[in-house]
């Protein structure tokens, strides 16, 4: 059995313990032989090969990005490019492809497995907005990275009195936000779920300040997020990527000007961007990754195809890929009291 992988979409910290996983199992446990496709569906579409063994897989476990490289590229742009996906996976002997990606990459995945390729999904995203998964690998990594921040930010800040306003990833889901929030003792979280009152937040930052209070306030804003009077959530610029995805971006520094405007309150921002994807994964993402890995090598044993693997509770579970794509998970109404409770 020869089995091909590729890594599509946005890096993601625990893919390479994901290709780990696969690879040891693969070989060891069922003797398959593997090849890696290079950037996304780059690879596929030009045939762009890396040969997969255990030596060369054996010590990343701990690495960040992804060892095969990655892109946005969308096949479906094209009728031809599947062709040439279909006619490169019949040049290189492949009888199954193993796909990691977000809603995008597993799109592509989908629709490929309903024209009768043989693949396997694992889902992909710092997001963790992808339904049929309780968490995908990365989010924990990233909610790491922007806690540590926001921790830092609060010496800064108290040292200087002023508002910080960290803008996190998550596109249109507020977990990064919501669990870096929590865990890093923020005083107000604009999530994208729910547009954000401009006077609830000043009044909210206000009364931080005075006799006997901390007099600083820390908030967290998701890149998703904007102001109930805004008609759209600020773009870094009106370009869109080739799944026709707007890039988000400048809400941390509409919040700050906001602030420091109604309030007088001196406001900085930061923007945490790709530093939330980058560097090593945690040890919960690397665990969750190599069960991934070694659970989709059972499901090429299996046959499982035009299924992903899948966290539910506490078990790594096969799902339809389709389920991957249903819809986005977002953060529910049933968090919004707590924010209440914890905002200042
Ligand atoms: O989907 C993952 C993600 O990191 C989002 O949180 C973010 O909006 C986007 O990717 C950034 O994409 P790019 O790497 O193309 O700038």
């Amino acid at each position: 059995m020869r089995v091909a992988i590729l890594t599509g979409g946005g890096d993601c910290p625990g893919l390479n313990s994901i290709i780990r996983g696969l690879v040891m199992a693969g070989i060891k446990l069922y003797d398959y032989e593997f090849i890696g496709f290079l950037d996304g569906w780059a690879g596929p579409i030009k045939n762009l090969t890396m040969p997969l063994d255990i030596e060369t897989v054996r010590d990343k476990y701990d690495t960040g990005g992804t060892l095969l490289g990655t892109s946005r590229t969308n096949p479906m742009k094209d009728p031809s490019l599947i062709t040439k996906i279909k006619e490169n996976l019949k040049a290189d002997s492949i009888d199954v492809l193993v796909t990691m990606g977000g809603d995008d990459t597993l799109g592509v995945a989908t629709q490929l497995a309903e024209m009768g390729v043989q693949t396997i999904g694992v889902p992909k995203t710092i997001d963790n907005d992808l339904s049929a998964t309780d968490y995908t690998f990365g989010f924990d990594t990233a909610v790491s990275i922007a806690t540590e921040a926001i921790d830092r930010l609060h010496t800064t800040a108290r040292s200087h009195h002023r508002a910080l306003i960290v803008e996190v990833m998550g596109r249109h889901s507020g977990w990064i936000a919501l669990d870096s929030g929590i865990a890093g003792g923020a005083d107000y979280i604009l999530l994208p779920e729910r547009d954000t009152e401009l006077d609830d937040l000043c009044a909210s930052v206000k009364n931080e300040y005075g006799e006997g209070k901390k007099n600083y306030a820390i908030i967290v804003a998701s890149e998703g997020a904007k102001f109930a009077q805004m008609s759209e959530i600020p773009l870094q610029d009106k370009s869109l990527d080739a799944f026709g995805h707007v890039k988000l971006g400048g809400i941390g520094k509409l919040v700050a000007e906001a602030i420091e405007h109604e309030t007088g309150i001196e406001t900085r921002y930061v923007r945490l961007g790709h530093t939330q994807r980058g560097g090593p994964p945690t040890a919960r993402d690397r665990v969750l990754s190599t069960r991934y890995g070694i659970h989709a090598a059972a499901m090429i044993h299996r046959g499982e195809y035009g299924m992903m693997a899948a966290l539910k509770g506490n078990e790594i579970v096969s799902v339809p890929l389709a389920a991957a794509t249903d819809e986005t998970k977002v953060v529910g109404e049933e968090w919004f009291p707590i924010l209440e409770i914890l905002k200042a």
